[in-house]
């Protein structure tokens, strides 16, 4: 009898032994089977339901972050990268601020006509209505938000901003329309309706008011979707963005030394710094200043982004890419092309036109967001108009930016204003 029981019991130890001896072997060939085949792209159709069956409910992507041993990662990972394949729509969000260059960097996604939908500058409706509502607090929350929206071609959100508000999503007054070819072509661009005032008229031919239902379809038959904004603060912000799996985001952070973003903003927002001019003649610089520490603020932002960034945490592997204004302005062509690269976008033969275009001789633009100049000419101006204790206060308050980016400090004036000593090191960013 006692036999008998003992056999049963060996019976099931050994069951259960062998139940965990399967598990972890399957445990294992699941660590395993990534790394051996280490080139394995998933099967290009594959039906992105399929896969999404072995997805848990609701398991967010950040969860599993870092480095998580646990194996659905690698379902994770792969149905986000089948549902990424199967159209190779890209994201890309251009983040700047002020007088960095940043409408210039921007015509080289707008000037890829056919195939991307570009905005300029959205967030523009939204700082404003916010600002005055809840004098911007958690902006940055509704900056994503809508952020996210548009890169769906969704404009609802972003029509909630607009003042005043569109009529049957019909609107005279998006900032700075016609800064989009997307929204200034057929068959966005309607015939002209008479008696309408629009003050950011497309430029190249009229057009009706913007009709958001169009510019919506419009979108969703682009290949890529690209945005520019020099509103958002914190890249921190946009994760949720990265972990959209509608979303295939890359962020390319734009950046431009402090000195000369100070003196491209005196001549351009003169009005804003007539305090600065007289400190310019008094000589001396009050450092708790409103308008200091508001440089310092966006100097700490930029750098704090960057830091993010150059990190290179897994959630923004491969997504994010750091460029100086100054490495644009010398070699438009290689870094437009890096940016390409990088963007996952092929390089058109259109888009180099513009910039072979608009980065040689030309003295016929003007206007404050002109983006046709001599690029490498104009790279170095700035040290002729600002002041050198202007220069040296921002040396100061701006101090780790500047060295993060490698812009060189100048101790006096003759080192300011001379052009053989560069103010730019050599520096690479490596992002992959
Ligand atoms: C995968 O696609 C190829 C070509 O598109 C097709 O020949 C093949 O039958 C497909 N396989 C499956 C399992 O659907
Ligand atoms: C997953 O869903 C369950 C119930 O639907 C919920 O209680 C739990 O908080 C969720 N977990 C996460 C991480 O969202
Ligand atoms: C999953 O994706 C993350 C980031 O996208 C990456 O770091 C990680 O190596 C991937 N894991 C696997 C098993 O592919
Ligand atoms: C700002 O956002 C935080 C967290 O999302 C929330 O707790 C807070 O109530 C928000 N404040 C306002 C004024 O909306
Ligand atoms: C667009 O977004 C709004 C909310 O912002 C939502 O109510 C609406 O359903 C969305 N439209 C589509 C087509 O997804
Ligand atoms: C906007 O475009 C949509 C789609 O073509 C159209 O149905 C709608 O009538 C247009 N709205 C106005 C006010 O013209
Ligand atoms: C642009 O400026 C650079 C630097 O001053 C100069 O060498 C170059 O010849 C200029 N290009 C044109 C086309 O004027
Ligand atoms: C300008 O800088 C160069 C390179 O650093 C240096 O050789 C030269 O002496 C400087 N000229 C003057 C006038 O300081």
């Amino acid at each position: 009898m006692r036999n008998k029981y003992a056999v049963f019991l060996v019976f099931i130890v050994a069951l259960v032994i062998i139940e965990k001896e399967n598990n972890i072997i399957s445990r294992v060939s699941d660590k395993l089977t990534p790394k051996q085949n280490p080139q394995t792209t998933p099967q290009p159709n594959v039906s992105a339901t399929v896969v999404l069956k072995h997805d848990a409910p609701n398991s967010s992507l950040s969860q599993l972050e870092p480095a998580s041993k646990n194996p659905r990662r690698r379902v994770e990972n792969y149905t986000k990268e089948v549902i990424r394949h199967k159209d190779g729509r890209k994201h890309i969000l251009l983040l700047a601020t002020t007088r960095t260059g940043s409408s210039f960097v921007g015509e080289f996604f707008n000037q890829q006509v056919g195939n991307m939908f570009y905005l300029f500058e959205p967030l523009w409706h939204v700082e404003r209505k916010l600002a005055l509502t809840t004098g911007g607090v958690n902006a940055s929350v509704t900056y994503r938000d809508v952020l996210q929206q548009l890169f769906l071609c969704n404009f609802t959100l972003l029509e909630s901003f607009i003042e005043p508000p569109p009529t049957a999503h019909v609107t005279a007054s998006l900032f700075r329309r016609e800064s989009s070819a997307s929204l200034c072509e057929d068959p966005v661009c309607t015939p002209v309706i008479k008696d309408v005032f629009e003050r950011y008229h497309c430029k190249e031919r009229p057009c009706g008011p913007l009709n958001f239902t169009l510019a919506s379809q419009s979108c969703l038959r682009k290949v890529h979707r690209a945005i520019k904004t020099v509103r958002v603060r914190q890249l921190e912000s946009l994760r949720p963005l990265v972990e959209d799996p509608r979303l295939d985001v890359r962020f390319i952070q734009l950046v431009r030394d402090p000195r000369a973003v100070l003196a491209s903003r005196m001549v351009a927002f003169s009005y804003k710094y007539k305090n600065w001019k007289q400190w310019e003649v008094n000589g001396e610089v009050p450092i708790d200043d409103d308008e200091v520490k508001r440089l310092k603020g966006n100097c700490e932002s930029i750098r704090m982004s960057a830091e993010v960034g150059l990190r290179q945490p897994a959630w923004l592997q491969q997504r994010y890419m750091l460029v100086r204004y100054e490495d644009i302005a010398r070699y438009p062509m290689q870094k437009a092309a890096e940016m390409y690269r990088f963007s996952g976008i092929p390089f058109t033969p259109q888009v180099k036109e513009w910039i072979l275009k608009n980065t040689q001789a030309s003295n016929e633009a003007s206007g404050v967001y002109s983006t046709q100049k001599n690029s490498s000419k104009q790279v170095d101006k700035w040290r002729f108009s600002i002041p050198f204790n202007l220069a040296q206060m921002v040396q100061k308050v701006c101090g780790p930016t500047m060295k993060l980016f490698g812009y060189r400090f100048v101790n006096d004036k003759d080192t300011l204003t001379n052009k053989s000593y560069s103010l730019l090191d050599k520096k690479v960013f490596h992002f992959t």
